[in-house]
């Protein structure tokens, strides 16, 4: 087990690297598996998502070496459709292969997927829509066993715009028979990049970033090289540090676009953000004044991945706001930490109310969740005196060489064993 010590109350000052996107880069994993050729993940950020993800392939006999930041799998040996449940459960993202698998066998069984514990997170939009592609599901032993003699498109409503289920649903649909179409299709970034690699693979996809998908079902797909999108949670969580400490920080490789719903935020909060070429400048100099109400939405709203990072700079800033839940229910487990900082935040249903307070103070915390970690690094840069936040596997989960990151710009972390 690790821990961060964290002695709060230094500014930040320049500039750090976006990383490839996490939630980009697990689904096109396990795109890896349609193909007999090889894929060249670029620029991989260094996650245990990601090693875990890699575990994964391993078992279903691919092939995964890494070159430098590269990944190049190779799935031409693949033999194998289960993930037992020790894999599983250390990733959620592991039910994206089940589109894949199913695809390329015929056949799947995969435990019941793992992640974030951060409500109930359920699985059946995908299942259904695997169903309307012809897939036979059954469940045993907390196991989901998928069948079919073959895979035909057909057109799919989505009853709420999943980014999960819409990617499974592309994944097995890009070598069925016919066309697929997915209506109210989630328009996440990441899934039009999902969209760009399947298409370089030799793939008919288009629509992705709209709310409907057509897919044209092709015989085969080839390898490629594929440089995935920057990672929006990381660029957002390192601004709202940056809002929280003070300072002048520089994002290299980062896209505006990507995360407008925040930097409008902050915009309001009292920031000074610039935008240039792949990169996103933020300053501040002095104590933010609340903003009045946050709501996590579907994308292009603000993202719930940031949910917790925002609340946390909400607790700092003069005046009051509400921070609202919409996607996942348990999603404010890390408020009772934050409180033993010195927040003076209420829960009730989906809504954090949220007082301002001058400043955080250091204390002893424990990380429940990957953004919800975040939020705590977050909060102990800025607090008064000395922090300690324990449990960070989660963190190491979505963001590469973080504390390293943090102390280039002027950052007083460190991680040690306890
Ligand atoms: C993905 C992201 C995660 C992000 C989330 C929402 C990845 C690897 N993870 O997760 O970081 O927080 O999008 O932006 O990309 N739902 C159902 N049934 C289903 C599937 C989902 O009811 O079968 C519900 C969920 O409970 C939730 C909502 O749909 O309320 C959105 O979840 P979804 O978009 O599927 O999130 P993930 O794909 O799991």
């Amino acid at each position: 087990m690790e821990k961060y010590i964290i002695n709060g109350g230094n500014k930040l000052y320049g500039g750090v690297e976006i990383q490839s996107a996490k939630n980009s880069v697990l689904p096109v994993l396990a795109a890896t598996v349609l193909t007999d050729e090889k894929i060249r993940v670029l620029n991989m950020p260094d996650i245990s998502d990601v090693r875990n993800m890699v575990k994964i392939l391993t078992r279903l006999g691919c092939k995964a070496v890494f070159d430098g930041n590269d990944l190049i799998v190779d799935s031409s040996c693949a033999d194998c459709y289960e993930i037992p449940s020790e894999l599983a459960h250390e990733l959620r993202s592991s039910v994206f292969l089940l589109g894949s698998v199913i695809s390329r066998f015929h056949m799947a069984k995969i435990a019941y997927p793992g992640g974030c514990d951060i409500g109930l997170r359920p699985v059946d939009l995908h299942l259904t829509g695997l169903k309307r592609l012809g897939v036979e599901i059954t469940e045993e032993n907390g196991y989901i066993i998928c069948k079919c003699d073959k895979l035909c498109g057909n057109e799919i409503m989505l009853d709420c715009p999943s980014v999960g289920a819409t990617e499974n649903i592309m994944l097995a649909a890009v070598k069925a028979e016919g066309t697929t179409v997915i209506k109210n299709a989630a328009r996440e970034p990441e899934i039009e990049d999902l969209q760009k690699l399947l298409n370089c693979m030799g793939a008919k996809v288009k629509g992705a970033g709209s709310s409907s998908i057509t897919i044209e079902g092709v015989k085969r797909l080839g390898g490629c090289d594929f440089l995935p999108i920057s990672d929006r949670i990381e660029a957002g969580t390192f601004l709202i540090a940056a809002a929280m400490c003070g300072g002048e920080i520089e994002l290299k490789r980062a896209c505006a676009e990507n995360i407008s719903s925040l930097l409008h935020k902050l915009r309001e909060n009292g920031c000074k953000i610039r935008v240039g070429n792949d990169k996103i400048i933020l300053e501040n100099h002095r104590r933010l004044t609340s903003v009045k109400s946050i709501e996590t939405q579907p994308y292009p709203g603000f993202p719930t991945d940031l949910q917790a990072q925002i609340t946390a700079l909400c607790c700092i800033c003069r005046g009051q706001s509400i921070v609202t839940e919409n996607l996942f229910e348990t999603r404010f487990k890390y408020v009772p930490e934050l409180r033993k900082m010195g927040a003076d935040i209420t829960v009730i249903n989906r809504n954090a109310f949220v007082r301002g307070v001058e400043k955080f103070r250091g204390a002893t915390v424990i990380a429940h969740d990957l953004r919800g970690g975040a939020a705590l690094v977050s909060a102990g840069l800025a607090a008064e005196g000395r922090s300690e936040i324990l449990d960070i596997s989660h963190i190491d989960r979505g963001y590469g060489s973080f504390e390293y990151k943090l102390r280039k710009l002027g950052g007083d972390i460190v991680r040690v064993s306890v």
